[in-house]
Parts: structure tokens; C-alpha cells; sequence
């Protein structure tokens, strides 16, 4: 069932019946006030980490719920906290990374705009843990509401002094600034988003040494995705057993997943990492008996088809299958949609988002589109499907980012299990789905005796 949280942006709804932890409150909780905030335990966890725990038990605390960053690559938290400490240098930084790079991906806007002071708190939690007095909101410039009601919750912790100087009546200070950024999907990526907040151009950067080691202006700098902070708040204020009482055995806890496309209905829901993807579809009531493929993990994701609706939503089972959490989004898709063609809209989205940065990112994103829209217009050449895979791997083994490294997977992962449809567009100019307008391609072309059988 989805629910219109009124004060939200349109276009967010809200599914439920998941797990709804952070989703309850978002529905509860006044996003425009501090006191409704308190009132539900708000700025509680910040302050047992400060006046109770000190900053090496806050780290513990985090370490023994396991929490995982939710911005895609599922690194430990506690371990990123505990670099940046220990690092020599006397100025630390955090960033709250909120650039929301997979557009379809709603869980940041929606915590940004439904309950501003949960991602606050954990920043805050963040920087008190690593010794940072700097902290940074890096949100995406077209999430006009979520930038206001976030300007508006730092001034109301600065007021109540639980942010700014001296907070809770102690010596600890951290300043938090808000930076709005271009949307884009590269902008997403830590190290060209600190590069962004620099003033230079957001463009990633080789990595090691990392952020924890040198980052924002050299200085050792955790970045951490939003809902990752919004998880560690709770974890403060309510325990890192209750945390970890939900989710799998390697990743403990919950997700927003964004579900769209061929559903009952589209919207946000708050799910236990490891769930079956079937039974996540049957929590947010998708339409299972006609789903072909979820798209899981936007476009450096990848295709899993109908047959495989058991593998458990978490970060390895995941890429075992070929595709990735992401900013937790998915796209179902049904009898009726071109397999060929929705690759192509991934990997085009990749090939217009790159930076530029890297030839084999700028030119091969391209080049896969080019003989994919070979492939979709009939009049593909001998070896366009041996370059597909060529220039994949290739892209995958020189990669600077992960943009360029994953770009490749919704047509990999499609390409393996449909490749009829791409046979079928490549040879005959027919789309098997009925979604492709071919009635402008060749009737019928000769055989492409060179055409390799897709492996
Ligand atoms: C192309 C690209 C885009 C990304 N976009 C985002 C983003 O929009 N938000 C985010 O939190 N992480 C994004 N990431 C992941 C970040 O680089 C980084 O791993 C993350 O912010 C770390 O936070 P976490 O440990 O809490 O996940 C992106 C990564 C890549 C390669």
C-alpha cells in the first residue's frame, strides 16, 4: 500500500510493510521541527555518544551493529571512522554524501526531506566518532525541498546548541556547512565529490590513497552516504543489538529500495538486507506472476531474470548475479519490455553521465551504445557482439571509477539471459517483446553468418 506523506516531494511514495524503521519515522515524525524530532528520541543517540560513550566506544557501537555503507559498495563503517581517527593530521572532515547519483534511487531525498534531522544526527555522530569539528552536507542542487528543509534543521541544532559550537554544553564543536552540487551520476562518486567541494572539477581520482587518508583538502575525510548516517543515529539511540537483530548474516539492518516500473505500485519501502528479491516484491505488493527481470542497482547494475527471484537482496549475492545494490534501486520489468533496448538506456545514461576523465569510460560508453543501436536497427556488423564483450572487459580492467567499471552490466547481464532478443533484433529486426518500433527496419535481412553465437 503506498501512502502519500503529506510535505513530501510528489513524486516520493511511500510503500508499507517492511521492515520501517526509518520510513515510520519519516511518516511521523514533523520534518520542519526540532521539538517533534526530540520528541521522538531525536539528538538521544548524538547524545550518548558525546556525554556517555566517548568517541572510540561510539566507533565499538558501530563496529558491533556492522553497519555497511548504503551509497553502494557496503564498506564497514566503523572501519572508515577508525582510519580517519587514527590518522596523524589534527583536522579531520566528514561529508554526508546526498548527491542521489542514481536518480531513480529515492531513499536519500526522502530522508533528506522527511526527517532532515536523522541524517544530521548521524553526521554529527560521524564527526564526534573520527574527531572532525568540519562537517559537510553535500546535497544534489534539484532537490530544492530536501536543501531547504536541511538548512533549516541546521539552524534549528545550531539554535538548540546540538551542532555548531559547544554542543550539549561540552567541548565539543562541529560546524556543518551545506553544498549544493550538480546532479550527475559521477558527482555521487566520494572522490570527485570532494574534488567538487573544492572548487575543482568533479571528476574521481586514482584511488588509494583514499578520502580516510587524504581527502578533502588533503585532510583525512570520512564520506558517508545518507542513509548510512541516518542508520548510525538510530544505531546510537537504540542499540547496535537491535540493529543487528534484522538482516543477514553479512549485512545487518535494513534498506530503502525504490521499486518502479512494471509494479502495482511504485515507491520507497524499507526492507532487511538479505531479503529474497521475491519476497521483497511480495512486501511492496509488485505484480510477481508477470516480472521478466528486476533491474537492480540502476545503470551500474544488471539484469536478473525471473528464474533467479531467490537470491537474497544484499551486497554479494548481488554481484554473484551481476548486478549491485546501488542506491537501492530496482526496475521491473515484464513480458513486454525490450531487454536490448532497456540496456541501451542504461548504458546510454552511462555514456552521457561520464566525466570524461578516463578515454576507455568517455569513448567505450559510447562505442556500446553504438553497436547496440546497430544491434536494435538490424544492421549490426559481424562483430559487434565480440565487441561488446571485448570492450567490457576491457573497461572493467582499466577502469578509474565504478561508473566505467559497471557501465557495462545491464547489457552483460541481459545479453546472457536473453539472448534471443538480441539475436532476434540483430538478425531479423524483430523485437521478441513487441516493445521496439522495427516497422521502419528492413523486412528481412540476409543471415549474418558472422554474427557469433552470444556465449
Ligand atoms: C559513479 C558513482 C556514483 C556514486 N554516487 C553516490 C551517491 O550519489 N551517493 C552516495 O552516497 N554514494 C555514491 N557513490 C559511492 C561513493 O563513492 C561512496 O562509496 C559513498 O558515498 C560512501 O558512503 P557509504 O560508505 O556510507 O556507502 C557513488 C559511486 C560511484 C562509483
Amino acid at each position: 500500500m503506498a501512502t502519500e506523506i503529506p510535505g513530501l516531494s510528489p513524486q516520493i511514495h511511500i510503500l508499507r510493510g517492511g521492515e520501517q524503521r526509518l520510513l515510520t519515522d519519516i511518516g511521523r515524525v514533523d520534518p520542519t521541527s526540532l521539538d517533534s524530532y526530540r520528541g521522538l528520541g531525536g539528538y538521544d543517540g548524538l547524545e550518548r555518544a558525546i556525554a556517555k560513550l566517548g568517541p572510540e566506544a561510539t566507533i565499538a557501537e558501530i563496529e558491533s551493529a556492522q553497519l555497511r555503507g548504503r551509497g553502494g559498495a557496503g564498506y564497514p563503517t566503523a572501519a572508515k571512522w577508525r582510519a580517519a581517527r587514527s590518522a596523524d593530521d589534527e583536522r579531520k572532515v566528514v561529508v554526508a554524501n546526498l548527491m542521489g547519483a542514481d536518480p531513480s534511487a529515492l531513499g536519500d531525498r526522502a530522508l533528506a526531506e522527511g526527517n532532515p534531522h536523522l541524517v544530521l544526527e548521524g553526521l554529527l555522530i560521524a564527526a564526534f566518532a573520527v574527531g572532525a569539528s568540519e562537517a559537510y552536507v553535500a546535497v544534489r542542487r534539484d532537490w530544492t525541498l530536501a536543501i531547504q528543509r536541511l538548512r533549516a534543521a541546521i539552524a534549528d541544532a545550531e539554535a538548540a546548541h546540538l551542532a555548531g559550537y559547544l554542543m550539549l554544553g561540552t567541548d565539543v564543536s562541529v560546524q556543518i556547512a551545506l553544498w549544493e552540487g550538480s546532479g550527475a551520476l559521477v558527482a555521487g562518486e566520494e572522490t570527485a565529490l570532494l574534488s567538487a567541494l573544492w572548487g575543482d572539477r568533479g571528476m574521481p581520482l586514482i584511488r588509494p590513497p583514499y578520502p580516510t587518508e587524504t581527502g578533502f583538502q588533503r585532510s583525512p575525510t570520512v564520506v558517508q552516504n545518507g542513509e548510512t548516517l541516518a542508520h548510525a543515529a538510530w544505531i546510537l539511540a537504540h542499540s547496535a543489538e537491535a540493529f543487528a537483530s534484522v538482516g543477514s548474516d553479512a549485512s545487518k539492518g535494513t534498506k530503502l529500495v525504490t521499486i518502479f516500473g512494471r509494479v502495482a505500485e511504485p515507491g520507497l519501502i524499507e526492507v532487511p538486507l538479505g531479503i529474497p528479491l521475491m519476497q521483497l516484491l511480495s512486501t511492496a505488493g509488485g505484480g510477481i506472476g508477470i516480472t521478466k527481470a528486476l533491474f537492480v542497482g540502476g545503470s551500474g547494475g544488471g539484469a536478473i531474470e525471473a528464474g533467479e527471484l531467490d537470491t537474497p537482496y544484499d551486497f554479494e549475492p548481488m554481484q554473484a548475479a551481476g548486478a549491485v545494490i546501488g542506491l537501492g534501486s530496482i526496475l521491473v520489468t515484464d513480458a513486454d519490455v525490450c531487454m536490448v533496448d532497456t540496456a541501451r538506456f542504461f548504458v546510454d545514461h552511462s555514456a552521457r553521465e561520464a566525466c570524461g576523465k578516463a578515454v576507455p569510460c568517455r569513448i567505450g560508453t559510447r562505442r556500446l551504445v553504438e553497436a547496440l543501436d546497430r544491434i536494435l536497427a538490424a544492421t549490426p556488423r559481424p562483430d559487434d557482439f565480440s565487441l561488446l564483450r571485448d570492450l567490457s572487459r576491457k573497461m572493467r580492467d582499466t577502469a578509474l571509477c565504478h561508473l566505467e567499471a559497471r557501465a557495462p552490466g545491464p547489457m552483460l547481464t541481459t545479453l546472457e539471459h536473453f539472448p534471443d532478443e538480441y539475436r532476434a533484433h540483430a538478425e531479423r529486426g524483430v523485437c521478441l517483446a513487441g516493445s521496439c518500433d522495427t516497422a521502419t527496419l528492413p523486412p528481412l535481412l540476409a543471415p549474418l553468418s558472422g554474427v557469433e553465437p552470444v556465449a
